[in-house]
């Protein structure tokens, strides 16, 4: 550094340089708290305890699926349905607003149910993979449609019976089970249930490279 950029540095400059100055300071610390905000945002949202989320009691909210995708899912076991519905988002610190959504219904059969616990003890282990809801109701399971690596859609292939992510290739069975790729988990079930007559569902994001399901957010 030469002599002359050495006495620049020290030179306070005008009181109108140095009004300028400070403006740029402050809104250069403004601009770093929106980015901070933004990046820690998610990993508080991250702290929301599953135990939170009892739709019946306040925590979360049920939206009703559409009838006729419902009547779509009842009439087949061979091919997963996607459905989609809109809801209310809730996220830990954001304002609540609209979202729309799609899951993959899945109408498992007799055996299927019976050996559910057993192909998907990611769901069933207490290790942090646990739900506190039924993954399966009324024979019906319904899958996030998050894939649990990197949270890209993943889509069913009827071809090779499996779901396929397009991103890294992750690929999983009709029960959700995780088959090969780099997913940390098998796919994530959400709480279903009867209410009237009619389906409804709670969303919930969970937590995207993580053997357990650590919720994000919810509707
Ligand atoms: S996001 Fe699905 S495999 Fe990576």
């Amino acid at each position: 550094m030469g002599a002359h950029e050495a006495q620049a540095y020290q030179n306070p400059g005008t009181p109108e340089e140095q009004t300028r100055r400070k403006f740029l300071a402050n809104a250069t610390l403004a601009l770093g708290g929106v980015i901070g905000l933004v990046v820690a945002v998610p990993c508080a949202a991250s702290l929301i305890p599953e135990s939170l989320i009892k739709p019946d009691t306040g925590g979360g909210t049920w939206t009703p699926l559409p009838d006729a995708d419902m009547k779509s899912l009842a009439a087949t076991t061979d091919n997963p349905v996607k459905i989609s519905f809109s809801f209310k988002y809730q996220d830990a610190y954001l304002p609540s607003s609209d979202d729309t959504q799609f899951i993959w219904g899945v109408k498992l059969t007799p055996d299927q149910v019976a050996s559910f616990q057993t192909k998907r003890p990611d769901i069933f282990a207490k290790a942090g993979g646990k739900v506190d809801y039924p993954a399966v109701t009324m024979s019906f399971v319904l899958f996030s449609s998050v894939c649990p690596h990197l949270g890209c859609r993943f889509n069913w292939d009827a071809d090779a019976k499996k779901f396929i992510c397009p991103c890294h290739n992750s690929q999983f069975g009709i029960q959700g089970e995780h088959l090969t790729g780099p997913a940390p988990r098998g796919l994530d079930p959400l709480p279903l249930r009867e209410k009237n007559g009619k389906a409804e569902i709670t969303w919930i994001q969970y937590k995207s490279q993580e053997p357990g399901r650590i919720i994000v957010a919810y509707s």
